[in-house]
């Protein structure tokens, strides 16, 4: 092998979506040479896909005159059944106004109250309108706010980069390997700071509003190097996905006023939220159409209705454009004219990798912000219009880390990149090698089925033991697992591979937490524990691997600002 390409950085960023590039921009701004890698065009990470909003007490609603922080932070502490870190919490809430008006001077175009100031729209567990929106297209605007901000300080980016591994030397990260797509060829990063931004892992789910690049890739790197996964057992499922395709229906149109409604016309949330209604939080209305769908009030197929008609065109054009779109094109029901069939599909992961407060995992020169790590700010459940939040509050924060932290970092060790190069390239030359008929697309199919049907929405333990041995069974078949195109330019069979390797430790993950936590709390709902249990369960699960074999241990729960209390709505 010729000598491999081994690129130099003060920081490697590792995913171009709204985290990354946020983390970017501050890094660049500091004057380090800052690279982001991504295996797509920035402009196509997911965050590009988030519709409805991003929290902030502003107070710029009716009646929200006196939002402050404190309520947006008891909302979402709440919100996450009391095991979100407060501390971090308190963090999030505090910093959402500076946040949204930074984006705001950066050229994000908000949607605007008559008197100009930004608009907010009510959203699922919050005391008050609180979100902040651009009609129901806020991440394409952030994240073309962002790229144009990081572009202008000439930050290097690596695009259509597949990273396969972490370099570690002894105690710490160095850098990671990575397929340059088009080419095949692997090449090294040397920094000697190494953020993980790499988005969510719901893709291992077979019915997910997420795009196919969310794969948690960087959960399965962290995971691999030592660092471990926390809380993975908390899955968010939306409540408005569009059946079929499960494509997002924002939250925001039941904040503009939709209704559910059952197979009989029935406002069934009265039922189960009778303050919140509609607005409940995620995982209360999840829970609620399911068992709606499964006591045979849904529509044949496993799907309600969400009724916008009575909005009228005008509203539904100017705030939620998109989503008529969508359903129109992909279900040919046009929102204002008949009701939209949805369905709960896997929207956001909760858990991710250990970082603390700061964004520092347990490796020395590894970080990880946004919706790969688990701060915790979102506990069990996230309220919607909080992980936009998180990404540009904790994007930044963890820049801060990075740069406080890069003068005592050791400097890059080119050699010794170079040399986990090579070794990746064994291991994936090893991989092509292999030939037999198990394929990962079979596979992936496979993983995809038995993740929602054990560890959906309802959980209990013979179903879950179940669902761990299948898991366990797919991990037997991708071990032998071969790829038909042996060549390098856009391998994209290889890439699946890779990728499938990475998703079924973090489905292990999902599970044996799932499994170690006897207990319902926030989107984790045992039939067979039905209670919150605070006396033995108010903690954080980590997963990690040892020599190969995974395991679940416990950490505390950071409190101090709100007494754990019952969840009503
Ligand atoms: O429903 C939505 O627009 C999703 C928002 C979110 O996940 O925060």
């Amino acid at each position: 092998m010729p000598d491999p390409v081994v690129h130099t950085h003060d920081v490697c960023i590792i995913g171009g979506g709204l985290a990354g590039l946020r983390a970017a921009l501050a890094c660049s701004t500091a004057g380090l040479d800052t690279a982001v890698i991504s295996k797509v065009h920035p402009l196509r990470s997911h965050s590009v896909a988030a519709q409805g909003g991003i929290n902030a007490a502003l107070g710029n609603a009716e009646g929200a005159e006196h939002d402050d922080w404190e309520a947006h932070a008891f909302d979402t502490v709440k919100g996450s059944d009391y095991l979100a870190d407060q501390d971090a919490v308190a963090r999030l809430c505090r910093d959402a106004p500076a946040a949204v008006i930074e984006l705001e001077h950066m050229g994000t175009v908000f949607s605007r109250r008559d008197d100009g100031r930004i608009a907010q729209r009510p959203f699922g567990g919050a005391g008050v309108p609180r979100t902040c929106y651009a009609a129901d297209r806020t991440g394409h605007n952030l994240l073309h706010t962002l790229y144009e901000q990081v572009t202008a300080r000439g930050t290097r980016v690596y695009e259509e980069y597949f990273v396969t591994s972490l370099v570690r030397n002894g105690g710490r990260c160095t850098g990671c390997t990575a397929i340059a797509i088009p080419s095949g060829e692997l090449h090294g990063f040397s920094a000697p700071a190494v953020l993980l931004a790499t988005g969510g892992f719901g893709r291992i789910f077979s019915r997910s509003t997420n795009a196919l690049i969310n794969t948690g890739d960087g959960g399965a790197l962290a995971l691999r190097a030592g660092v471990p996964l926390k809380d993975m057992e908390f899955v968010q499922f939306h409540p408005t996905s569009l059946f079929g395709t499960n494509i997002l229906i924002t939250e925001g149109a039941r904040g503009e006023g939709a209704i559910l409604k059952n197979r009989g016309g029935e406002r069934f949330m009265e039922r189960y939220a009778p303050a919140s209604v509609d607005l409940a939080p995620r995982d209360v209305v999840a829970r609620a159409i399911e068992t709606e769908i499964s006591a045979g009030r849904g529509f044949p197929g496993g799907f309600v209705h969400l009724d916008l008609t009575h909005l009228g065109a005008e509203k539904i054009m100017e705030r939620l454009p998109g989503i008529r779109q969508i359903a129109m094109d992909f279900a040919g029901v046009d929102p204002i004219l008949e009701p939209v069939p949805v369905q709960p599909a896997q929207h956001y992961s909760m858990g991710g990798i250990d970082v603390d407060i700061d964004g520092s995992t347990r490796l020395p020169g590894l970080y990880a912000a946004g919706e790969c790590a688990c701060v915790s700010v979102h506990g069990a459940n996230r309220l919607g219009g909080n992980s936009l939040l998180e990404t540009v509050v904790f994007g930044r924060l963890v820049a801060n880390t990075m740069i406080a932290d890069l003068p005592s970092l050791p400097p890059p060790d080119g050699a010794l990149v170079r040399e986990a190069v090579r070794a990746e390239k064994s291991r994936i030359d090893a991989i092509l090698a292999r030939n037999g008929d198990e394929r990962a697309p079979a596979i992936l199919r496979d993983m995809k089925a038995a993740m929602f049907e054990h560890f959906g929405i309802f959980r209990d333990e013979t179903t879950m033991r179940e669902g761990l041995a299948a898991i366990t069974a797919l991990q037997e078949r991708c071990r032998r697992a071969s790829v038909g195109n042996k060549g390098t330019v856009f391998n994209q069979a290889l890439h699946r591979l890779l990728e499938l390797e990475g998703m079924l430790l973090l489905a292990e993950a999902v599970a044996r937490g799932a499994m170690f936590r006897k207990e319902s709390r926030g989107s984790h709902t045992r039939t067979d524990f039905p209670d919150r249990n605070d006396t033995e369960f108010l903690v954080h699960t980590l997963a990690s691997l040892d020599d190969g074999k995974m395991a679940i241990t416990q950490s505390p729960v950071t409190l101090g600002m709100f007494e754990p209390r019952e969840r009503v709505y």
